[in-house]
């Protein structure tokens, strides 16, 4: 089938098996920083913004996320621009091997929009879903604590 996604602020006319999900049709166009991890909605690594919420893109059928604005970790900042987050979470030593960082990404952006001077426990709430293998979380709430104050700062 076909069908129109709306990716990064870039429109993709795309073709894709009906049964496809959307991290299937993410990576397999390009959109390499969306990570596949676990494949069951619990690991975070496959996060994207779907209408400006983070959503597991590996449980969600790509035909349902036509014509809707999607947005990865790329969409928000890259290696020689980064967002803010990234930045953060960089400095604060939040980024080992990398993998669920794109998702971390995503979901902080989603809960700094929302509520720019969150407390200890919206942090830990909208982290719930991601799963790191190597920092231990303790640099990514700091990270996120970071990008946190410099978001609430530039406002
Ligand atoms: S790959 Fe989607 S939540 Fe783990
Ligand atoms: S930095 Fe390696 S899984 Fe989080």
């Amino acid at each position: 089938m076909k069908g129109r996604f709306l990716i990064n602020g870039e429109t993709w006319e795309l073709e894709f098996p009906p049964e496809a999900t959307l991290l299937e049709v993410l990576r397999s166009n390009g959109f390499t920083e969306v990570k596949h991890g676990c494949d069951d909605g619990l690991c975070g690594a496959c996060a994207v913004l779907l209408n400006g919420k983070p959503v597991p893109s590996c449980q969600v059928l790509a035909a349902t996320a036509t014509d809707q604005p999607i947005v990865t970790a790329q969409g928000l900042g890259t290696v020689h621009r980064p967002h803010p987050i990234q930045k953060a979470l960089a400095e604060a030593g939040a980024v080992q091997c990398g993998f669920c960082t794109p998702g971390i990404v995503v979901s902080t952006y989603a809960l700094l929009q929302k509520t720019p001077d969150p407390t200890e426990e919206e942090i830990r709430h909208a982290l719930d879903g991601h799963i790191c293998r190597c920092t231990g979380y303790v640099k990514i709430l700091e990270g996120v604590r970071l990008a946190a104050q410099r978001w609430k700062r530039a406002k």
